[in-house]
């Protein structure tokens, strides 16, 4: 006999109904939802995002993301050690590059001895178990605050594309482990990648900022940075318009093909829908970015005591893993680490 659902409706108070299916079947009971749980957030998933700052024992707060700070080297050695503990597999490096070193063309970026290079200099001398990654953009050393050379109020491509190619190349020598280019220049992955390669840097993963959106979600990193104040315009010419999606899918095919390991989406979750159409396409280790603002809106309405903090963070983060995310960086990746392992 087959039912679906009952053809008549019953009389009022004929308990119990007639039902072919009850799903709540399935969530009765802690041990039933374990058993039928389709997706499983672990420490492993997880990369975290630090910022670094000149200075020693030094913390100093970004106030638009509380609870992140700036970390003078030796702290941030700290925080990867506690990385380790937590078993987060992966940090990524920031610098807040001091006003005076910044210039037109962000020549600091490629000084073997910044900021960056230093900090992955003495994270991999002491933990070299966990991954660290570094962002490839000029951002954090142009006076200008873009992520590119800025001509005549256009950012050059080509031009571009050689400095970061520089940068991506002090970063490989410090000890990077992957190169992660956010800068959105065409064809940058493809000059990386052959630098790379002919430094001896085989083993050097290139982790491509694919689809990277034109978003107000990242206000609080460029504070973080030291960026927001000193940026002219906006990154429109060079980063995605947030009206379209096959241009996403367009733009990780091109880093694929110029030889990017792993793609990017970015912010996070206002954009699961492209997670999830990257992943159908191409089926390769796609991570995405939750990024400050996202961690910022979270954070205050916590503060505020309008959202529960554990439960709202663990909840966004099965968002990615659903919608299809090898991994996600996150600020909250100690926060959750240590939630995961205590329960
Ligand atoms: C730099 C870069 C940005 C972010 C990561 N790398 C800012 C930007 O593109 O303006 C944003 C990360 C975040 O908001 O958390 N190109």
């Amino acid at each position: 006999k087959t039912r679906v659902v009952p053809v008549d409706a019953p009389p009022p108070g004929d308990f119990p109904l007639d039902l072919s299916h009850r799903p709540r079947r399935l969530r009765r009971t802690e041990w039933l939802r374990r058993m039928v749980r389709e997706n499983v957030l672990t420490p492993a998933d997880l990369i975290w995002p630090m910022f670094v700052v000149d200075g020693k024992a030094a913390r100093t707060p970004v106030s638009s993301m509380p609870g992140v700070d700036r970390l003078s080297i030796d702290e941030a050695v700290r925080e990867v050690e506690r990385a380790a503990k937590l078993t987060i597999p992966c940090v990524a490096i920031f610098p807040y590059t001091d006003p005076g070193l910044r210039d037109e063309t962000g020549s600091e970026a490629t000084n073997p001895d910044n900021l960056v290079c230093r900090a992955v200099r003495a994270i991999k001398a002491a933990v070299p178990e966990v991954g660290v990654l570094c962002d490839v953009a000029l951002d954090p050393f142009t006076s200008h605050g873009h992520d590119g050379l800025l001509r005549d109020d256009v950012i050059l491509n080509d031009e571009t594309v050689d400095v970061l190619t520089q940068q991506a190349l002090v970063q490989a020598e410090a000890g990077c482990d992957i190169i992660a280019p956010s800068d959105m220049m065409d064809g940058r992955v493809g000059a990386i990648r052959l630098a790379l390669d002919d430094a001896g840097h085989q083993n050097v993963a290139i982790m491509a900022y694919a689809a990277k959106y034109a978003s107000a979600f990242y206000g609080p990193f460029r504070d973080a940075v030291g960026s927001s104040k000193t940026l002219t315009g906006d990154k429109r010419t060079y980063q995605m318009d947030y009206a379209n999606s096959d241009e996403a899918l367009r733009e990780v095919g091109l880093d694929l093909e110029e030889g990017a390991d792993m793609v990017m989406v970015k912010p996070g979750l206002p954009y699961l829908d492209i997670v999830r159409r990257v992943k159908e396409e191409f089926g390769v280790p796609t991570f995405a970015y939750q990024v400050s603002g996202e961690y910022s809106m979270i954070s205050a309405a916590v503060q505020n005591g309008w959202l529960d903090g554990d439960k709202t963070v663990l909840e966004s983060l099965y968002a990615f893993k659903r919608a299809g995310a090898d991994g996600i960086l996150t600020y909250f990746a100690p926060k959750v680490a240590e939630i995961l392992r205590s329960s």
